[in-house]
């Protein structure tokens, strides 16, 4: 079958990277893609937000299945728009509708809906411009650490936590009043403060069945110690080496089981991954967040464990059959780290030339801002180049991602050098 992604990160490479691997699959498509992912397919100048430029490549290039990577054209109702055509209702589409993916384009919608389903999360309200007093008092009625949630999509920056109360109101009045995250803060939820460590778990539903994958930890900001501002991810490993099986099984039992059923109870079309971030409180498992894509990077420490065939799996979810397999996980470990440009996540330059990257021979390369201009490889974004190993354990692996990081060459290239220091 032909196939085409959707996004240009190194999630998507990662996708390309399994997908062309499957003998299902028979042409590849991109869009957008990156210099990693053309070696694999071919990319598609088209944004992922262009619906009829995507219809157009669909039906002349005579793909029957869109794997979406990242969360805006879901947001936007690519399945939907998919579901409604007579010429594109048969193609698989790995991602859910609109209504689903709100459980990721608002706060207020996923805390609604765990309420509903009596999925473990932190205490919440939310709030709007109108009700921006009430929000106020509220917070008085918390104690430190503050944690303000713009309601809508924000690029991962919607998240404030505070320790003084004056300044929880201030910014609330930033966020509410001046709209300081536009239109994405028009409503705030106001949370309880989670005291724990994170994780996240992914799964895989055709609406009805689910499969769980390996679990992952990312590491969201720029400095090393986990200090600085929040990127989209500077690394991440997998499995989680504090999830215990037992663990697991409470987070199966309270949180996955009763999300896949919510979703089937209020009849919401969900064909594609969930990704639940976690925080270990104690020894319980409490949802932090659902997003309605795999994560980046996670993706790029999670699918290289998976041996069975990624398009098969689709293909299951299609067909709503994903009960009949049972998925193949490598034993050892992940580790990925990620390049970035120097000065990323504030303003960088694009453009630098990239070297060394055929010297890397222990680790898997996944492009992620990349670009090809006559042939050289050029950095096009904040974050550059992931590398991914797989060995015994995740201080093999990251030992091994750090050896061959090296031979990675650009211009001011940045990566943390502490990944694991907190396990
Ligand atoms: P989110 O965008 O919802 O994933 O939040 C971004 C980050 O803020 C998370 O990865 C957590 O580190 C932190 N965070 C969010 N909600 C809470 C909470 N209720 N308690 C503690 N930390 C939180
Ligand atoms: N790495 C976090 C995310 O993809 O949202």
């Amino acid at each position: 079958m032909n196939i085409l992604i959707l996004g240009s990160g190194g999630r998507e490479h990662t996708f390309a990277y399994k997908i062309a691997a499957s003998p299902i699959c028979n042409n590849l498509f991109i869009a957008p893609g990156n210099a990693g992912t053309g070696v694999l397919g071919k990319n598609v100048p088209i944004a992922v937000t262009d619906f009829e430029k995507i219809k157009k490549l669909v039906l002349e290039e005579e793909i029957s299945m869109v794997v979406v990577g990242p969360e805006d054209p879901l947001v936007q109702g690519i399945s939907d728009f998919f579901k409604a055509d007579e010429n594109l209702k048969d193609v698989i589409v790995i991602g859910p509708s609109q209504e689903g993916a709100q459980l990721e384009g608002s706060k207020e919608y996923a805390k609604k809906f765990m309420m509903k389903h009596h999925i473990p999360t932190a205490a919440y309200q939310s709030f709007t411009p109108e009700t921006v007093e009430n929000g106020k008092k509220f917070l008085e009625t918390l104690s430190p650490p503050y944690v303000l949630k713009a309601d809508g999509l924000a690029a991962g920056k919607g998240v404030l936590i505070l320790q003084e109360l004056e300044e929880a109101k201030t910014e609330l009045d930033n966020m509410l009043t001046n709209q300081k995250f536009g239109k994405a803060s028009s409503k705030v939820v106001i949370e309880e403060f989670l005291d724990g460590i994170e994780l996240s778990v992914f799964v895989l539903t055709d609406g009805k069945n689910y499969i769980t994958l390996p679990t992952a930890k990312d590491y969201k900001r720029i400095g090393e110690g986990d200090t600085g501002l929040n990127t989209g991810g500077m690394g991440a490993i997998s499995p989680v080496p504090f999830a215990s099986e037992a663990f697991l099984h409470k987070i199966e039992k309270t949180i996955v089981k009763p999300t896949v059923n919510g979703l089937k109870d209020d009849n919401i079309n969900y064909k594609g991954f969930i990704f639940i971030g976690l925080i270990k409180v104690g020894d319980e498992p409490k949802v932090i967040e659902y997003n309605v894509r795999m994560g980046d990077p996670e993706t790029e420490a999670v699918l290289p464990r998976i041996k069975t065939d990624l398009v098969a799996m689709f293909k299951h979810v299609g067909n709503e059959t994903l009960n009949e397999i049972e998925i193949e996980i490598d034993d050892r470990a992940a580790a990925t780290i990620m390049t970035v440009s120097g000065g990323y996540p504030e303003a960088y330059v694009k453009g630098e030339v990239i070297s060394g990257i055929d010297e890397i021979n222990e680790s898997i390369v996944f492009h992620a801002g990349t670009k090809i201009e006559e042939g050289v490889v050029k950095t096009n974004g904040g974050r550059v180049i992931a590398i991914t190993s797989l060995d015994k354990d995740f201080r093999k692996a990251l030992d091994k991602s750090y050896r061959n990081i090296e031979k990675l060459h650009f211009d001011k290239i940045y990566y943390r050098k502490d990944l694991g220091f907190d396990l």
